[in-house]
């Protein structure tokens, strides 16, 4: 099988890496890739938002499966485009996607469907908008409707930063069209987690739990990032709690996307607040989460061609996936100056130590190769990941092996995976 894969970062180095040991894999295109995936793949200069060249492409090579990885192309419509064509690929279509794409429809759409979220609020313009920050008070979730890169929500303390926030959005236009419309959202109070799950539309298979860190610093301090490191299974989700989570929402959410004429085929996440009424939706995802996905693969067991050919084929009902019982802790390397800006161009050292280490895979996100050096080249660098018996051991193995890779100006989180020691999965 020919298998392509789009995007760039730490969720597709681990996707490639997870394909690559599939006995059913001929080879594997990546578009555009990063220095980490050359080695199980062939990396082609073709951009994740250009659905023409993607197209041309995955006809010419006779792709037999493409994996999406970024929100950016399958809320551009590429699953659409690659349908159409007659290709196979996985992921949601355009009008499925715009479940992640727009925050706006997202909200109207779990109220219809009684899913559990936050109350909000949509406005457009900006009088009314700060009206209702004077009628409602302080805390409030600010939301950018569209996609604005992990930097559309603010969490105001008080209503001048709410008013500045919504000015900025409506008035300032600091988001483009993406903040045509704007969210005033109540802030729910609890700790997060990562659900995803693998469906075709009509069957649901819940991968393994995750968390994710945000902030940039240690005990969830500065910052939010892109996120800064992850760990599985994520403790605080019981089994109770994820049967509540798939009967509650994730079911809701995927019939009604049916019955709402937007099937659902691809990776859904769910970003949960678990609060002490229940869990709450976050926000929504159309794909795999960065960094969860480098956390949830290195569990996975079954051939992840198998699910994915199940899953465009409709039959994921008739797939069994088994998941490691061990545990899985990925640390975040980033440049100096990330978020707000970061460096490039700092030479990388220590990769190999690192990754001779038991248990140890590294997965590149923001590197580049200047004349057979690999350098910085992203705010978020490398993720390195480490599965253990336990979350005391993966974390030992983690640091150990973050503790070979050197380039100026590193910084990663030290705490990842901590808050999980000691509680059962
Ligand atoms: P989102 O992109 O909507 O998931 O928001 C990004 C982050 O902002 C989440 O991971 C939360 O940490 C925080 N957040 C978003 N909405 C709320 C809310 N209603 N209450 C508390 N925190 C929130
Ligand atoms: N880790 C959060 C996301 O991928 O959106």
């Amino acid at each position: 099988m020919k298998i392509l894969v789009i995007g760039n970062g730490g969720r597709e180095h681990a996707l490639t890496w997870k394909l690559a040991m599939s006995p059913r894999v001929d080879s594997i295109y990546c578009a555009p890739g990063n220095p980490g995936m050359t080695r199980l793949a062939h990396c082609v200069p073709i951009k994740v938002d250009d659905l023409d060249g993607l197209l041309a492409f995955a006809k010419r090579k006779a792709i037999d499966l493409t994996v999406v990885g970024p929100e950016l192309p399958l809320t551009m419509g590429i699953v659409n485009r690659f349908q159409a064509a007659g290709l196979r690929i996985v992921g949601p279509s355009k009008g499925a996607a715009e479940i992640e794409a727009s925050k706006a429809f997202s909200k109207s759409f779990m109220e219809r469907h009684h899913i559990p979220t936050a109350k909000a609020r949509i406005f457009d313009e900006l009088e009314p908008a700060v009206r209702y920050i004077r009628e409602h008070g302080a805390p409030i979730v600010v939301k950018v409707d569209g996609l604005a890169a992990g930097k559309g929500v603010i969490m105001a303390p008080n209503e001048a930063e709410a008013i500045q926030a919504v000015d900025l959005i409506l008035r300032q236009r600091e988001f483009g069209e993406a903040g045509n419309h704007v969210l005033l959202e109540d802030q729910l109070e609890g700790e997060e987690a990562t659900f995803l799950v693998f469906t075709d539309g009509k069957t649901l298979i819940p991968m393994v739990t995750s968390q994710d860190h945000k902030r940039v610093l240690d005990q969830d301090r500065g910052p939010n990032t892109g996120g800064m490191g992850a760990y599985s299974p994520a403790p605080v989700l019981t089994e109770a709690l994820q049967l509540q989570v798939l009967r509650e929402i994730v079911r809701p959410t995927i019939d009604g996307l049916a019955r709402e004429g937007r099937p659902f085929q691809g990776i859904l996440y769910v970003g949960l607040m678990l609060t002490p009424d229940g869990p709450r939706v976050l926000e929504y995802n159309a794909r795999f989460g960065d960094p969860e996905t480098q956390v949830v693969l290195t569990r996975l067991e079954t051939d992840l061609v198998e699910i994915f050919d199940a899953l465009v084929s409709g039959r994921l009902d008739q797939i069994q996936v088994r998941w490691s019982p061990k545990v899985s802790v990925c640390v975040v390397l980033t440049a100096k100056g990330y978020p707000a800006t970061h460096e490039t161009g700092r030479p990388i050292t220590g990769i190999d130590q690192a990754e001779s280490k038991e248990g140890v895979a590294v997965f590149h996100a923001g590197t580049f190769l200047r004349d057979g050096e690999l350098v910085t080249a992203g705010g978020r660098v490398l993720g390195v990941t480490a599965v253990g018996d336990d979350f005391r051991q993966a974390r030992e193995r983690v640091y150990e092996a973050v503790s070979r890779i050197q380039f100026e100006g590193m910084h990663c989180r030290m705490d990842i995976g901590l808050k999980a020691i000691g509680k059962s999965p």
